[in-house]
């Protein structure tokens, strides 16, 4: 769940706009359907769900070390999380100073945490069911298809980013290999919670 944060140097990161909401609900609904729950969350100003572990990270190469030594004793992968695609090449050890030229930041790509677990062979028993997220600002349906494919989920769920990025509801579509299987509207998180255990 959650954002990740990728430093810049000791007072400044790259991240997003991700809240955690949606992550933290799905825990709370599997939590009382009396599912074992390790929560690996980035930075998020919420209260874990009670008899949830929680497992802090800040970035995505600490959510992908979290998340790959756990996933083998896993039945269910629920990626909601916001992941940085891109981390510094060299964070600096010092305060970058201000100066009057152009600054430019030298990025590289981050691991991509669920196409990592999801393309793994299902006779492999380390493969949970996978449920990807899809955060898009156009062509939501096409990419999220693309996604589903890519990735190997056999869930996914596609939410518009101005319809569900921060915000305490969510418009989603919930899709799998055949097409849209269920298409909610817009619901509050924990509500949307339910439906995709469902
Ligand atoms: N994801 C991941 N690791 C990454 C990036 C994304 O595990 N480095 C997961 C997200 O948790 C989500 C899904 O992949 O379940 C799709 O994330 P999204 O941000 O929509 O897509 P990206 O893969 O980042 O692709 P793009 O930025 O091109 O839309």
């Amino acid at each position: 769940a959650g954002p990740t944060q990728e430093p810049i140097d000791p007072v400044r990161y790259i991240s997003n706009r991700s809240s955690g909401k949606m992550g933290y609900a799905i825990a709370k609904c599997a939590r009382r359907r009396a599912a074992e729950i390790t929560l690996v969350s980035g930075p998020v100003n919420l209260q874990p769900p009670l008899g949830v572990e929680l497992v802090p990270v800040t970035t995505a190469s600490e959510m992908h070390q979290e998340v790959t030594t756990r996933v083998a004793e896993t039945d269910l992968l629920v990626m909601s999380a916001a992941v940085a695609d891109y981390r510094m090449a060299k964070p600096s050890d010092h305060k970058v100073k201000r100066k009057a030229e152009e600054l430019s930041l030298e990025l590289l790509p981050n691991p991509d945490i669920l196409a990592s677990v999801g393309t793994k062979p299902r006779r492999d028993d380390g493969r949970p069911i996978i449920v990807g997220f899809a955060l898009e600002t156009d062509r939501l349906l096409q990419s999220a298809r693309d996604k589903l494919r890519r990735k190997g989920c056999d869930l996914l769920v596609a939410n518009l980013a101005h319809q569900s990025i921060g915000l305490d509801e969510s418009t989603a579509f919930i899709i799998d290999g055949t097409g849209v299987i269920d298409e909610p509207g817009q619901l509050p998180k924990a509500m949307l919670a339910d439906r995709i255990l469902d």
